[in-house]
């Protein structure tokens, strides 16, 4: 049975969304891991064929076993350090995922799911945010996942390889930590309360975010890797469901049941006001339905985060 197992590249697969789809999908196939460990969240398992590098070097990819699939996950994940840095951004977001794409087109690939992020479309025109909304991106990190996007669909067009973008928006999960540009927030909160202090607000707390539970993240990912309508197109990742950072605090300090008042204090500077993910798109294609209510998620993580 084993050696019927195909086998699948996950890129990335020591962070936050790769670790969570080798558990997805370890029983299915064999898995291979590249990942340099710059941002990792876990040891590699023991159970894959794991490679220490960089996906900026090509060379590299040719110690890889006959891959089939490609979950590519890994990147310079900051908003923040890519304005320090733009081009260590592009280098890793764009080259290494050309070199990727490259790969995958050489070696005959059958499937390669080109995980890209809601930062691409910059500043919402209007709610919720479809496919098909203008991407105007705020930072470099925004552009470089916007440039390596479109090369995954040109490779689609040029190439023929079949690839798919996933447009996650704010994932959380329990393996993510208070720097977290997307749901970093969450764990803030966590800690603030859980050392019995008052969350701490950016701004007014009405600014909205679309969370959505790793889980369902990588139930999406699964779908995507067989579904052949999915080809050549983007698709937004989300819950379709929008929480105003105020009721987040709230929701979590009813689930602590302590008494919390939160404070407020400044607003960031360049943080969208407003996110929500339309997930038609995603639920017309690959019968996508995410199923972790964002209550439910906040209780797991409150009671199993560790500080
Ligand atoms: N977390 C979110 O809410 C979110 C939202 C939208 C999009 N995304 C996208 O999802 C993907 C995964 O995000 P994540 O939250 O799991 O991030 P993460 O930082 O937890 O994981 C990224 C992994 O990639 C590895 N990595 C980074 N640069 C590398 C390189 N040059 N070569 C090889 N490995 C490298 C890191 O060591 C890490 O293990 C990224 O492409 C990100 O842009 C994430």
């Amino acid at each position: 049975m084993a050696q019927n197992k195909k086998n699948i590249l996950i890129t990335g697969g020591l962070g936050q969304i790769g670790y969570h789809v080798y558990l997805r999908l370890r029983r299915k196939y064999k898995i291979c891991i590249l990942d340099n460990k710059s941002s990792a969240k876990v040891d590699p398992p023991e159970d894959v064929f794991f490679i220490e590098g960089d996906i900026q070097d090509y060379k590299i990819l040719e110690s890889l076993p006959n891959i089939k699939y490609i979950i590519h996950c890994a990147a310079q994940i900051s908003p923040e350090k890519s304005v320090q840095n733009p081009i260590y951004d592009a280098e890793v977001n764009i080259i290494g995922t050309l070199n990727l794409l490259e790969y995958a087109r050489k070696n005959h690939v059958t499937k390669f799911i080109h995980i890209s992020s809601a930062a691409t479309y910059g500043d919402p025109q209007f709610l919720p945010i479809t496919e098909n909304h203008p991407k105007e991106p705020l930072s470099p990190y925004g552009l470089s996942k916007l440039t390596a996007e479109n090369y995954a669909l040109l490779y689609s067009e040029l190439f023929d390889l079949d690839t798919t973008v996933l447009l996650p928006f704010n994932v959380y999960s329990l393996l993510q930590k208070e720097n977290d540009p997307y749901a970093g927030v969450i764990y803030k909160f966590i800690k603030r309360i859980k050392e019995g202090n008052p969350p701490v607000i950016e701004g007014d707390g009405l600014q909205t975010r679309d969370f959505i539970h790793v889980e369902d993240v990588v139930v999406a990912i699964e779908l995507a890797l067989t579904q052949s309508k999915a080809k050549g197109i983007v698709l937004n990742i989300g819950s379709g469901e929008t929480v105003t950072i105020n009721e987040l605090a709230q929701h979590l300090i009813s689930i602590s049941g302590k008494k919390l008042q939160p404070i407020h204090t400044d607003s960031r500077k360049g943080d969208i006001r407003e996110s929500c993910a339309s997930i038609e798109l995603a639920q017309k294609i690959l019968g996508f339905n995410p199923l972790v209510k964002l209550k439910e998620g906040l209780q797991e993580l409150y009671e199993k985060i560790e500080l």
